[in-house]
């Protein structure tokens, strides 16, 4: 147990080479080695190849377990739905930031670039931001983007044969990666030759938004950071000039009317831009080679989907609830509260664990089966007022590439155990090697 306040620095037990940059600890009682060892589980190979059995010893420990740092850790699905649902819980914005004195992690540059888009901004300031985007993937929108994913899915499903062809083939950097890059890429009308380069920005980029980022990691996202603000100004610049009917042309015309100062407009539509970008090309390549992971490991759910491709749509769903890409979104404690019999004090960091929250046994019957036939329900895009604004887009692109997988692929198999990267937040599967049989 422990009992600590004001101490700011690292957790350093358990197999963590570099020390976590985490938050003063609170005047908080829990378990603490227990907690700390079971975090650092969760950040090592084995603990991201399989976090599930790690989170049902979490949620083990309550609906609302404080965390070793000033903050809470919510693992029931109930209460994390209604945290996320609650407009009066605020993410944590730059006015809070900036009131975490001691904190390195938050006074990050990365960090407060973080809080000055969508996912950081509260209340009107937010609402005008979003709303600024329109209805970004509607009917319509989708419409137009479904024959673009279907030949990319196309086209990357014959790179893949070919190089089957020719024996084993690494998944994730030639379907999972390519897919969202090439979609969002022609959605913004970012250039092919960029692809690479916006994609490695954003891998680095979003450990800055981390549970538990290392120095190094931060380090890495600064300068991603600097990477994507030049990339996007300079992008948003170009548009500028060359108005037509895309998305961000409608972004443009649209702050040119709301901001009369067109400097902050462009600042805005720099990090709207960047920040949607980060939000596809960060989650949608890891839905991707899960589906194609937990179908490998539940091969007669695999064939009954072959039988019923119709249900490719529910497949997704099961794998958005059983692995989502997000498995953590914070908020902030509006007032001095109670959550499931804890006390939590006003500004603490309220962590909501979707992952372990999706595997509640009193929300889903026998939760840790994967299984495509289940009435799912899930938290993985979130909710409430910050609920994601690609969910559309996610689906359609998985259950593309789940439909193709199966007619062209039957006897596609995974041939080795995948590996992910050290991330828990935005979980990233790094190789993930195929054959067909
Ligand atoms: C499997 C794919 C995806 C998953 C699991 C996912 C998940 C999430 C989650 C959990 C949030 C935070 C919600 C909250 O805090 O309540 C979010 C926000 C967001 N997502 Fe997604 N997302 C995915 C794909 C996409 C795509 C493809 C796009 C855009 C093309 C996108 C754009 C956004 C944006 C802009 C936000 C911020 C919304 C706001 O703060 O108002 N996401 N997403």
């Amino acid at each position: 147990m422990f009992n600590q306040r004001g101490r700011s620095g690292g957790i350093t037990s358990g197999p963590a080479k570099e020390p976590f940059v985490v938050p003063a600890a609170a005047d908080i009682s829990v378990d603490r080695r227990h907690l700390v060892s079971l975090l650092n589980r969760l950040r090592t190979p084995k603990g991201q190849a399989a976090p599930y059995p790690l989170y049902a010893e979490l949620r083990s420990m309550g609906d609302v377990v404080p965390a070793p740092w000033d903050g809470f850790l919510v693992t029931g699905f109930d209460v994390s739905g209604q945290i996320l649902r609650n407009r009066s819980w605020p993410v944590p914005d730059s006015s809070w930031r900036a009131r975490q004195e001691e904190s390195v992690r938050w006074h990050t540059p990365a960090s407060m670039e973080m809080s000055k888009t969508l996912a950081g901004l509260n209340g009107p300031q937010h609402a005008r931001h979003r709303r600024s985007l329109g209805r970004v993937f509607d009917r319509g929108v989708i419409d137009t983007l479904r024959p673009v994913v279907e030949q990319a899915v196309g086209e990357l499903l014959d790179m893949l044969g070919e190089r089957l062809h020719e024996g084993e083939a690494d998944f994730v950097a030639l379907v999972s990666e390519e897919l969202p890059v090439v979609t969002v890429g022609h959605w913004l009308g970012i250039p092919a030759a960029d692809h690479a380069l916006v994609r490695q920005f954003t891998h680095d980029q979003v450990y800055a938004q981390e549970l538990l980022p290392t120095k190094s990691q931060l380090a890495l996202s600064e300068a991603a950071s600097a990477g994507l603000r030049d990339y996007f100004t300079a992008f948003v610049r170009d548009r500028r000039r060359n108005l037509s009917d895309d998305a961000l042309s409608g972004w443009i015309r649209t702050w040119d009317e709301l901001e009369p100062d067109r400097e902050a407009a462009d600042d805005a539509l720099q990090r709207l831009t960047m920040f949607v970008t980060i939000a596809a090309l960060e989650t949608a390549a890891t839905l991707l080679s899960a589906v194609v992971w937990l179908l490998d490991a539940n091969p007669e759910q695999r064939e009954w989907l072959r039988a019923h491709p119709e249900k490719a749509g529910d497949a997704v769903e099961e794998v958005l609830r059983y692995d989502p890409a997000i498995h953590v979104s914070s908020r902030t404690a509006p007032e001095d509260t109670e959550l499931c019999g804890v006390r939590i004090p006003k500004d603490s960091l309220v962590h909501v664990m979707i992952g372990a929250a999706n595997h509640d046994p009193r929300r889903h019957q026998d939760p840790e089966t994967f299984d495509v036939r289940r009435k799912t329900g899930h938290l993985a895009f979130g909710g409430g007022p910050h609920y994601c604004l690609g969910a559309a887009l996610a689906r359609l692109e998985a259950t593309t590439l789940l439909r193709g997988l199966l007619r062209r692929f039957p006897t596609l198999r995974v041939s080795s155990p995948p590996s992910f990267f050290p991330r828990v937040a935005f979980r990233r599967m790094a190789e993930l090697n195929v054959v067909t049989a």
